[in-house]
């Protein structure tokens, strides 16, 4: 090898060393940078819903689960806990028109509403139930304890009549909301609790918006009336109804625009996530509107509450303690009532 060529090769392995070099600073700089936060090179995720998920990291680990089946105990407690927890799956092949218990409700299975058995984070689940009663809801004045709740949905819901607290039936199903409420405490509030909470629109929830949302991506399962599709046994429904004769009154928590856009927002159509909804809020708000703007079985609603500024302001029903209209107080715009109240 002559000495010219021996010095190339040098220098080119120098060069190398350096590239080397720098490669290896360079990394250590945007791994450092990347993990203080200083730096960022990755693509972020597309915000997919904005009310819902505005949760954090830190939050989604502490994101409400409810405990697993397999941990109720083999005892006689035990045996109340699965017992409710079928009753409330499949309420009506035991307590519905053809029940085999007793003929006391309108078809609908608690799980309807309260998805997997009251387990789904968002899904109306009962994670808060078990450390908040008994106690005074402004609905009724009084302080409820968990027959009374519990009967409140049986006749609302399920526009139904009172099961009796002390029976089999009530006794398990309570069982099972302690149970599955069990690990949470007093005043603790978690991530995915009960119902997402939705910001309310500036406008009135629109019905006609919401019927042309409703047919393109409800009817399909929940029928072109809202009538539902009955399972082949004929005891449950495979899609329940959402409005006419075999559904909810208006007494019930979903027939308030603002508990039917968040359980919807969240849920619908089915097998969407809290995570990854697939309705806009506003659609969620037109086809609350538009739902519930459709005939239903009535209730008496006169001993309801007793205090009327206790309302909430999108409880349908007059009188109030503002000049708002019932109108207005069905379908919004509800931050102008708000305002009044403070
Ligand atoms: C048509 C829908 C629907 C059905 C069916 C239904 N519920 Fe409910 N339930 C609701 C709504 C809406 C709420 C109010 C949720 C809120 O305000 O966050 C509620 C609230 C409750 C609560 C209080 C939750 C809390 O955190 O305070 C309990 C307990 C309950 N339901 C039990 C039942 C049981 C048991 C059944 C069956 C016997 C049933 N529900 C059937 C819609 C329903
Ligand atoms: C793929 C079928 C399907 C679609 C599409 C669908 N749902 Fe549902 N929906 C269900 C099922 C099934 C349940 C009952 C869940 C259970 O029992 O586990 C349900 C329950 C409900 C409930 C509570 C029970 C009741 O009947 O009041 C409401 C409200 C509801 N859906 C609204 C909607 C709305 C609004 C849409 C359109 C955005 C929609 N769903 C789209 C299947 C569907």
């Amino acid at each position: 090898m002559s000495e010219k060529l021996f010095i190339q090769y040098v220098k080119r392995l120098i060069l190398l060393i350096w590239v080397l070099i720098l490669c290896v600073l360079g990394s250590t700089v945007l791994f450092v940078g990347d993990a203080l936060g200083l730096i960022s090179f990755r693509v972020k995720e597309p915000q997919l819903m904005a009310s819902a998920s505005n949760s954090t990291a830190s939050e989604k680990r502490a994101l409400w689960l409810a405990p697993d089946t397999s941990s109720i105990p083999n005892n006689a407690q035990g045996d109340m806990i699965r017992y409710g927890r079928e009753l409330i799956a499949h309420t009506s092949k035991y307590l519905g028109p053809k029940g085999t218990v007793r003929q006391i409700s309108n078809g609908m299975n608690c799980q309807n509403c309260h998805l997997k058995a009251g387990t789904v984070p968002f899904g109306n689940n009962y994670a808060r139930v078990a450390s908040s009663y008994p106690k005074r809801r402004n609905r009724s004045g009084v302080i409820e304890g968990f027959e009374k709740r519990v009967n409140d949905c049986i006749e609302r819901s399920l526009n139904g009549e009172q099961l009796d607290p002390d029976s089999q039936e009530m006794q398990a199903m309570v069982a099972y909301l302690k149970w599955v409420g069990k690990d949470v405490q007093t005043g603790e509030t978690l991530p995915g609790f009960g119902l997402v909470e939705l910001a309310p629109l500036d406008r009135p929830a629109d019905p006609v918006r919401g019927e042309t949302v409703y047919d393109n991506y409800c009817a399909r399962c929940h029928g072109a009336d809202g009538e539902g599709e009955l399972a082949e046994s004929g005891l449950e429904w495979t899609y329940p109804p959402l409005y006419g004769e075999h559904s909810y009154n208006v007494g019930a928590g979903l027939y308030r625009v603002s508990k039917f856009a968040s359980y919807v927002k969240a849920n619908m159509p089915y097998g969407v996530t809290f995570e990854n909804p697939f309705l806009t809020d506003e659609e969620a708000w037109d086809i609350a509107a538009y739902v519930n703007s459709k005939p239903r079985p009535k209730k008496d609603l006169s001993a309801d509450w007793p205090d009327i500024s206790k309302k909430p302001v999108d409880h349908p029903f007059g009188p109030y303690a503002d000049s708002f209209s019932e109108e207005q107080h069905k379908y919004g715009p509800f931050a102008t009532i708000k305002a009044a109240y403070q």
